[in-house]
């Protein structure tokens, strides 16, 4: 089994596992990094969202051979303490319902406006439109990336 290193939330972490292993598998299961959740595991639902090297990504579509030596950053990375501005937006509009999408929308919403500071409502919705919410958190999901981009800009 080939070894990779990854740099993950800053910290080394060294995996054994086929290079053909999604990074979510990785993440979940051999390195107990669970706040990314799996959904469908195709790509069609962003639950599985990371940023890799500031982008979102999906973790179920990239191969743990594609992320060694890039900067991944989880749920669990994101902040040091809960409180990046997507965090408390969402806490202040208390977003999540069952709450299982909702760390994939944080980490689309905080790339995102990393890109886009201050977009409209229209950019919004169409940054998050890949993000699936099966409770349709969608309204609280765009007001909370809206208060978020007015603590950043
Ligand atoms: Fe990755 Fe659905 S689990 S997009
Ligand atoms: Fe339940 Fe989004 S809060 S799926």
């Amino acid at each position: 089994m080939p070894t990779f290193s990854l740099k993950i939330n800053g910290k080394q972490h060294t995996v054994d596992v086929d290079a053909d292993t999604p990074l979510l598998w990785v993440l979940r299961d051999h390195i107990n990094l669970v706040g990314t959740k799996f959904g469908c595991g195709i790509g069609q639902c962003g639950a599985c969202t990371i940023h890799v090297a500031g982008s979102a990504t999906r973790s179920c579509l990239i191969k743990v051979s594609q992320a060694a030596y890039m900067d991944i950053t989880t749920i669990e990375g994101l902040s040091e303490d809960g409180e990046h501005p997507v965090q408390q937006a969402w806490k202040e509009i208390d977003v999540p319902q069952c709450g299982y999408c909702q760390a994939g929308q944080i980490m689309t919403a905080s790339a995102f406006l990393n890109e886009n500071p201050n977009p409209s409502n229209e950019e919004i919705r169409s940054a998050m439109d890949g993000n699936i919410c099966r409770c349709a958190s969608y309204n609280s999901i765009e007001e909370a990336v809206k208060v978020a981009s007015e603590k950043i800009s």
